[in-house]
């Protein structure tokens, strides 16, 4: 079962490996965009089952739209219509599920549950999101930041918000790709590097002052002040996280060409203003897009490995 190849964290694939994807993510796109049929889970007819234990639009639309276009089929469960909730151990899901269909895209609360679906797994399993990671989502933005910029190494991304799934990817990105994140969180909120997982600290560098984090920076980005399964922390996150609000005049302080990135879904006069999010340096409509192109790329790449 070791040598099955899953998409966990960030890191778990190389720069090597993320330059083919990438490659084959805007080749895919290209396709799409031509109305050209590209089916290779047609025959034989591959299967993804998409566990959502928290809410989705775009990864649900994203990965079910994906399969179908490339000839492939979806089983959709959630932790109500499943016996998941109601306690039946994951491995045992995991045994059972992975022996009727081909990949499982998987959104749950603890890394850990998500690592042992995996462990008991005779098939991939790709992350759509943990309380721990994102590496769908950053993997859509780095292709994104490619499209409109070209190559992100060495590049100063700005990260201003709450130390996150989001913020821990990020990092993450930065080690295996080679840039820099500049990191502001509110106190109590930053980020727990032990979690992020990355072992080289010029990947990241912190700031008290939102603002100071985005002088000068390719990419401004940020994510909800208060992530799925942390409702309950609501007000008390409210008040620690008003100035860290990515306005025009933060966006001001960054190279006059940076993009803004949202992973969505965005609030609005909270983690950033109208004016950015919906202004002429915003990209998130392509950002959230482009995870369709990317994710049927990697799931290509999991289930039929490297193509010449
Ligand atoms: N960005 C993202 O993962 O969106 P959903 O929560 O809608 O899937
Ligand atoms: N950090 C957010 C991302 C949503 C796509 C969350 O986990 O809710």
């Amino acid at each position: 079962m070791s040598s099955i190849k899953h998409y966990l964290q960030f890191k778990d694939l190389t720069a090597d490996e993320y330059a083919y994807l990438l490659g084959r993510a805007a080749h895919i796109k290209k396709k799409f965009k031509a109305f050209e049929k590209y089916q290779p889970f047609a025959d034989p007819d591959r299967t993804l089952a998409m566990i959502f234990e928290k809410a989705s639009t775009r990864t649900r639309v994203s990965f079910e739209a994906g399969m179908y276009q490339m000839g492939g089929s979806v089983v959709h469960l959630t932790t109500g219509d499943s016996q998941l909730g109601r306690a039946e151990p994951i491995e045992d899901s995991a045994r059972v599920i992975s022996r009727m269909v081909d990949i499982v895209m998987i959104r749950t609360f603890e890394q850990q549950k998500i690592e042992s679906f995996a462990a008991h797994s005779r098939v991939p399993v790709i992350n759509g999101l943990t309380n721990e990671y994102h590496p769908c989502q950053i993997l859509a933005d780095i292709f994104t930041y490619n499209e409109y910029r070209g190559d992100i190494r060495g590049k100063v991304v700005a990260w201003v918000g709450d130390g996150n799934n989001m913020a821990n990817t990020w990092l993450q990105a930065a080690e295996v790709l080679g840039f820099t994140v500049h990191v502001s969180t509110p106190s109590g909120y930053g980020i727990d590097t032990a979690v992020a997982g990355v072992k080289n600290t010029a990947c990241y560098k912190t700031f008290k002052d939102p603002r100071e984090a985005c002088r000068g920076a390719d990419l401004v980005t940020t994510d909800v002040w208060t992530s799925m399964g942390f409702e309950a922390e609501n007000e008390a996150r409210r008040k620690a996280f008003a100035q860290w609000c990515v306005d025009e005049d933060m966006m001001r302080l960054a190279k006059p060409d940076a993009l803004f990135m949202h992973c969505l879904p965005a609030h609005r006069g909270e983690e950033v203003s109208a004016e950015v999010i919906d202004g002429p340096q915003s990209v998130v409509w392509d950002e959230a897009e482009n995870r369709m192109h990317v994710q049927k790329a990697l799931m290509e790449y999991l289930l039929l490995g490297h193509l010449t």
